[in-house]
């Protein structure tokens, strides 16, 4: 099996937000480039394509990852979280990604889906984060939109909520950090 210029195409069996997906690439396409255009999974972004943004994070067996770093057939048999796979079964949006909306953690939207992974796998391991441990786990993250006190704000909006055990309370003062130092 090979592609249009020749080259040798592998099967890549792995699954991705719960699902068993598989594709045919070459050795040397980018995970990223897999999910995107072989899976049609478009919400992780391609920003430096060199390990310097952050844009392209998703989870591999549950720690966020470079995906524009990784050849996709190094990630055949593992796991996979993209940002679409952080919503609810039903579809509706995640703690996380509705305290994001919440607390203004976005403006253009080119970084966040690499924010959101970075973020819950924050969370995921660790529920009450303090701000400097938030910090750090976005710090492989780059906003251009220079945003990053509205997406500390949030982290820490979804931490109240996930710590509450609310889940998702009736507004946004509901559980709504304190301001953070200057
Ligand atoms: S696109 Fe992967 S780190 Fe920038
Ligand atoms: S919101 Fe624009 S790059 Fe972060």
């Amino acid at each position: 099996m090979s592609d249009r210029t020749g080259e040798r195409l592998h099967e890549v069996s792995l699954v991705v937000n719960g699902q068993a997906r598989s594709g045919a690439c070459t050795a040397r396409t980018s995970l990223v480039d897999f999910l995107r255009e072989t899976l049609r999974l478009t919400g992780t972004h391609v920003g430096c394509e060199h390990g310097i943004c952050g844009a392209c994070s998703v989870m591999l067996d549950d720690r966020p990852v470079r995906s524009c770093l990784m050849f996709a057939v190094q990630a055949a048999g593992h796991r996979i979280t993209t940002v679409e796979g952080l919503a609810n079964p039903d579809g509706s949006m995640s703690v996380l990604q509705d305290s994001f909306c919440e607390a203004h953690g976005l403006q253009c939207g080119y970084c966040t889906p690499g924010m959101l992974i970075a973020a819950q796998a924050l969370l995921d391991r660790n529920v009450q984060p303090t701000e400097f441990e938030i910090r750090d786990a976005i710090g492989g993250n780059l906003c251009r939109c220079t945003g990053y006190q509205q997406i500390v704000d949030a982290v820490r909006l979804a931490s109240a909520r996930l710590a509450g055990g609310a889940g998702q309370p009736a507004t946004a003062a509901d559980a709504s950090p304190a301001a953070p130092a200057a």
